[in-house]
């Protein structure tokens, strides 16, 4: 997307490069991710105020260690390394860098020598975060020092003539006490950003570029009702208006009520919205299923045979839009494994080659919450904005065992007794997802005289902020007591709750 002021952040794969996107982004200036060797006409494309260098595992003297175009020193643009972004800089302008003998992982104190500009009204003893094993050992030629701690002699340099920074510490993490003022010294009197980006000003540029680049073609969407589909859809929809074909499949695996709540609220959006009961065909192809990764791939193919059918009822189409967030671009490149292959299907995979269309991702830089943010902009109603993320597999893998209508129609009600009495305690917008899972084992009961012989359903409820590592939510006993009476109270066939206290790792969030 086109913005007119950013800032460019290469990636040499630190745990930190979102961070720093993103504190960039609070600071009202526009920020972009991309590898650390993208080519310098793509970096030249964009435009960029300013480039940032992340930090990374690797070590410069490394074999294979990632390195940059020498060229972006060329550009005549600020750049500030940041840990081993700054170890690339002292590498690659002739410094020197070794291992430190006493690493430096944590807080230091960092003793500002020069307050000029990077580090302009720091304090001149300040609070900083390092983790990294390798020091500046030699100030590469032209460049001064401008902080140091006790362990690192060299632990911020400038370069005198040209504006080149480098830091061996991360201001983008809270642990550095002045990193925000740090960050906002580069952006602002630095690369003299002049701070303009906000929700608002990201839905009005992203609505204008996609109407540039859509032209008069039309654009298909896969509507799930959740958070990044919807704000995608609006997007779009605010760019080219009944062209946008927003396709709804109600799997049958939904939650309580969820079909007809999302059905009737995209009766009155921008676009040209359908939605599609298919539910018996999905409860049909998962007849006598039990195996969680069958029950997903049979999902996954039946949705695109059914998004497909339709799309090509609508003829000619050239774009997809898609509701990918920054998180899942980097989950789909990351090697962590199974997480590459969690959200491949619910974002249609496969479809957009196979029918020849172009994606539209207009969410793909920021992160959950800021598109909440986009998407109160577009002032769609908080039930979508802050509703818990929903697999695409749905309860097909909150039911243990096999699907069938009776056991959806115990989960579903027992799910919703639980978000009720979540909203109800204030619980719900503390918590990341809160589930009911319906468990394959019957047990014994007791319900007035009669022995029972019956369900367990389980609660699972956590805190994260990114849905990777999470933690169990610790919620009051006294609103367990009351959600597990209710759900046994008023369920037929439900006489044992329980609720997992299990995180993430080693546990997942999912029961499948
Ligand atoms: P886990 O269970 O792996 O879940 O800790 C992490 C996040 O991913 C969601 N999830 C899925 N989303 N298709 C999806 O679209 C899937 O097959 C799938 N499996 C898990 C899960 O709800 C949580 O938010």
């Amino acid at each position: 997307m086109e913005h007119h002021e950013s800032i460019l952040i290469l990636d040499f794969g630190s745990q930190y490069t979102q961070l720093i996107a993103r504190r960039i982004r609070e600071l009202g200036v526009y920020s972009e991710i991309k590898p650390f060797d993208i080519s310098i006409d793509e970096i030249k494309d964009r435009r960029p105020k300013g480039i940032i260098l992340s930090g990374g595992p690797s070590s410069v003297y490394g074999a294979n260690a990632p390195l940059p175009s020498p060229a972006i020193f060329q550009l005549d643009l600020p750049v500030l390394g940041i840990c081993y972004g700054l170890q690339v800089i002292a590498h690659m302008k002739n410094g020197q860098v070794d291992p430190a003998s006493r690493r430096e992982y944590g807080r230091a104190a960092l003793d500002i020598l020069d307050q000029s500009d990077l580090f302009y009204r720091i304090d001149q003893r300040t609070q900083v975060w390092m983790s990294h094993g390798d020091h500046l050992t030699k100030l590469p030629k032209g460049f001064q020092v401008i902080a140091n701690t006790d362990n690192a002699p060299i632990a911020a340099i400038r370069h005198t003539r040209e504006r080149i920074f480098g830091i061996q510490f991360h201001p983008e993490v809270v642990h550095t006490m002045q990193g925000k003022e740090i960050l906002s010294n580069f952006l602002y009197r630095i690369c003299r950003c002049e701070g303009n980006w906000n929700a608002s000003s990201f839905a009005e540029a992203t609505v204008q570029s996609i109407r540039e680049k859509l032209g008069d073609q039309h654009a298909l969407c896969a509507l799930s009702g959740g958070v990044d589909s919807t704000v995608a859809a609006y997007l779009v929809g605010k760019a080219i208006g009944d062209r946008l074909t927003c396709i709804f499949v109600d799997t049958g695996l939904l939650r309580h009520q969820e079909a007809k709540q999302v059905s009737d609220y995209f009766k009155n959006a921008p676009f040209h919205f359908k939605a599609i009961d298919a539910s018996a065909q999905f409860l049909s192809k998962l007849e006598g299923v039990y195996d969680p990764e069958q029950k997903r791939k049979i999902i996954g193919n039946e949705f695109i045979r059914v998004f497909e059918k339709e799309a090509k009822q609508l003829g000619d189409i050239k774009y997809l839009v898609q509701g990918t967030l920054y998180p899942d671009v980097i989950e789909s490149v990351s090697t962590k494994g199974p997480s590459a292959t969690i959200k491949s299907h619910h974002n249609v995979g496969g479809l957009p080659e196979k029918m020849g269309l172009s994606l539209i991702e207009p969410l793909r830089e920021l992160f959950k919450d800021e598109v909440r943010r986009v998407g109160r902009e577009l002032n769609i109603t908080d039930v979508i904005l802050k509703r818990h993320p929903f697999p695409g597999p749905g309860l097909a893998v909150r039911i243990l065992g096999e699907i069938t209508r009776e056991r959806i129609e115990i989960l579903q009600p027992a799910d919703h007794i639980f978000i009720e009495e979540l909203v109800r305690n204030d619980l719900y917008d503390h918590i990341w997802q809160a589930f009911a899972v319906l468990l394959p084992v019957k047990s014994v009961g007791v319900m007035g005289d009669e022995r029972t012989y019956e369900n367990t359903i389980a609660l699972r409820a956590v805190t994260s902020l990114d849905g990777m590592t999470a933690d169990w939510a610790d919620i009051p006993h006294s609103v367990l007591a009351h959600i597990s009476n209710r759900i046994i109270n008023e369920i037929k066939g439900v006489n044992r709750v329980v609720y997992d206290i299990s995180s993430k790792p080693p546990s997942t969030i999912e029961w499948e």
